[in-house]
């Protein structure tokens, strides 16, 4: 990346990226829902670099299988290629830039350029060129499709980046994939997903990822009439019994929790229906054995974001990327994801319950969606933009717990988000991954007052 101009000056312009961040403070500027310039940065320091979800081993099992996906905005082709291996690529024909995948998902040896027809193996390879011969020198072997440059799998979930200075993913998640874990390896098998739906929503795409990443007092307001007809993401029983926590993984990795009580500590605490927690109990002996006392009996995660964009509701299964689409809109998709090993019967509970709350006509995905576009709308506002955002709820001390990952905070906190925003901040100052290894090792993240 050296040698790379700096975006940030670009122009003329001079953007100090953390004055728009005060973690100290609980204050973020509202620039950062609206304008352009702060955008294209995300583009190239945060989409570019780090690692971003492409999509589902499930969706893609046989040889030729392939789906099409974004990276922030740039279109990619997941493809198993025929020997098995999973590859991706920008979906961009190297002739004149033409889309070489038209289709949403399908299964193929080969993709066959719609525009002059140049055609491309499963390994990215020009295989055809039509009318070759009039070509002056041209060498195949130089035009085949531009790869990202590292791919890798957690548990099922396949991640790539576009930058090869880029830690491992395993690095990247560090102990986020801790609680990954409780979602993706509770049964033998793992887990299968269904969708994705997909919809664009007049939003920044942050408003989601912070709110997915922290934001328990949300809930109460935005959710009461939802709670009102008994529809609910966990039990109500779980809210009076359990002390929820904010947790940090660091690299921006955020997630709410429930602490579960003692006297009911079990893998079934907090599921949101009847039928998923006798499932749970059922399987409580093999869930124990895989995920250990702690994350089995101690901790049940509701909803988090692996940073930047990629979020998790544990309770009610839906994983979701919240696709940049202009500093305004984002474009959302998102699957229910359910584990292998279940019934059909059980599965499709898990499916419910996972679109019911969380899809386009989603009784929680509704009332949270206009939120974030208000939110957004002010950010626009000329003189709204004059006064900062509030993020200063961190009333209490740390809930620290040696049996847990992370840092944590009290549920009724901001610091999740101000966590967030603190990396997301450090990400676009930083010029390469060695600046944001080290300034991420001298952090101090924010302290709960
Ligand atoms: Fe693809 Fe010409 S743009 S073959
Ligand atoms: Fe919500």
């Amino acid at each position: 990346m050296s040698g790379e101009k700096d975006p940030r000056t670009e122009g003329g312009m001079q953007m100090d990226i953390k004055s728009l961040v005060d973690p100290e403070g609980g204050l973020i500027n509202r620039r950062i829902f609206a304008d352009r310039e702060i955008y294209e940065l995300e583009r190239e320091r945060l989409f570019a670099r780090c690692w971003l979800y492409l999509g589902h081993e499930s969706e893609v099992p046989n040889p030729g299988d392939f789906v099409a996906a974004y990276m922030g905005e740039e279109p990619v082709i997941l493809w198993r290629d025929l020997s098995g291996r999973l590859r991706a690529f920008l979906n961009l024909c190297r002739h004149r830039g033409n889309r070489v995948c038209r289709a949403d998902r399908g299964n193929a040896k080969l993709l066959v350029c719609s525009y002059h027809g140049w055609t491309y193996s499963s390994d990215g390879n020009l295989a055809v060129v039509p009318m070759a011969d009039a070509f002056r020198d041209l060498d195949r072997a130089q035009w085949s499709l531009i790869p990202v440059a590292q791919l890798d799998t957690y548990k099922g979930l396949i991640f790539a980046t576009f930058d090869p200075d880029a830690p491992t993913l395993l690095e990247y998640l560090g102990d986020m994939a801790w609680y990954l874990d409780i979602l993706l390896d509770r049964r033998a098998g793992g887990t299968e997903v269904s969708g994705p739906h997909r919809w664009v929503v007049d939003a920044n795409w942050k408003t989601a990822a912070e709110n997915f990443g922290g934001d328990g007092y949300h809930i109460a307001s935005t959710h009461s009439s939802a709670r009102e007809l008994g529809v609910d993401t966990t039990t109500s029983q779980t809210r009076s019994r359990a002390k929820g926590c904010q947790i940090s993984c660091g690299n921006g990795h955020v997630l709410v929790a429930w602490k579960i009580p003692p006297d009911d500590a079990g893998p079934w605490f907090a599921q949101p229906v009847t039928e998923l927690a006798d499932y749970m109990r059922e399987h409580a002996a093999e869930i124990d054995s895989r995920l250990g006392p702690a994350r089995a009996r101690k901790v049940a995660p509701s909803a988090g974001t692996v940073f930047p964009n990629f979020s998790l509701h544990w309770l009610t299964r839906t994983i979701r990327v919240w696709h940049p689409r202009g500093p305004d809109r984002m474009e959302i998709w998102s699957w229910a994801i359910v584990d292998k090993a279940a019934s059909p019967k059980i599965k499709d509970v898990m499916r419910f319950v996972s679109q019911y709350r969380f899809s386009p006509a989603g009784v929680f995905e509704q009332d949270d969606m206009d939120n974030w576009i208000q939110v957004t709308r002010a950010a626009h506002s000329v003189i709204g933009r004059r006064f900062p955002a509030n993020y200063q709820m961190s009333l209490s001390e740390e809930t620290g717990d040696a049996e847990l990952r992370g840092r944590l905070t009290s549920r009724w906190s901001d610091c999740n988000q101000l966590n967030l925003y603190t990396h997301w901040a450090r990400m676009l100052e930083a010029k390469d991954w060695n600046e944001i290894k080290s300034s991420s090792a001298e952090r101090r993240e924010p302290v709960a007052r």
